[in-house]
């Protein structure tokens, strides 16, 4: 089955692409699909995100299905921040994603380990080439390490510990196996299977 993947984030995109091509789906950024079009993220939840830019991008797509990821990270010591602004936390005068891992490290200056504790979540929403929407979420728990460390991955990876290391430090294939979107993937894939969508 060929996919567009409803993003222009390239990280996202080599993610779905390493997870769903070994089960056989064809997998094609927006560019591929010749689909030039950035979705305004006026949602405040991530499913609200990830159905504005799934229909947006369905609506262009021919006789194709659509998969969005709205996703983010969750910091318990700041009441849930970034959240469905991790993409654009602190504004413009943090534009790469280094400037905003320096910047949740500033706002933990002082919070002692056990109450670094995160998440990672991912909203997919799916909508097949006959427009049946499909909705599911995943989330990968963890804690905010004290400095950036690896550069595997993309985002705040380098900031987010799973287990004894960050993701940025982990092998990718360790983290499409454990990872919010993995996870999402894995409820997603399971339904359209049940479907035989
Ligand atoms: P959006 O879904 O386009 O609003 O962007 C999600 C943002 O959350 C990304 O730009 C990253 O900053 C962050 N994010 C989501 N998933 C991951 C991940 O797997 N690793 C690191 N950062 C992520």
């Amino acid at each position: 089955m060929k996919l567009i993947i409803a993003s222009n984030n390239k990280g996202k995109i080599a993610e779905f692409s390493q997870m769903l091509s070994p089960l056989g789906y064809e997998v094609l950024s927006q560019k591929d699909a010749g689909i030039s079009l950035d979705v305004d993220e006026t949602g405040t939840t991530f499913e609200e995100n990830a159905a504005l830019k799934a229909e947006a991008v369905a609506k262009l797509a021919k006789d194709c299905a659509v998969l969005a990821d709205d996703s983010g990270l969750e910091i318990d010591a700041l009441g849930g921040e970034p959240g469905v602004y991790s993409a654009r936390y602190g504004g413009e005068e943090y534009k790469t994603p280094e400037d905003r891992n320096n910047l949740v490290l500033k706002k933990l200056e002082g919070v002692p380990e056990q109450l670094r504790t995160a998440r990672f979540v991912a909203v997919l929403c799916f909508v097949s080439a006959d427009g049946k929407k499909i909705s599911v979420r995943g989330e990968c728990e963890g804690r905010i390490a004290f400095e950036p460390v690896g550069d595997a991955g993309f985002g705040y990876d380098p900031i987010f510990v799973y287990g004894d290391r960050t993701f940025g430090q982990h092998l990718q294939i360790l983290k499409n196996c454990v990872s919010h979107r993995a996870r999402a993937l894995a409820k997603l894939t399971d339904i359209l299977k049940k479907e035989k969508l």
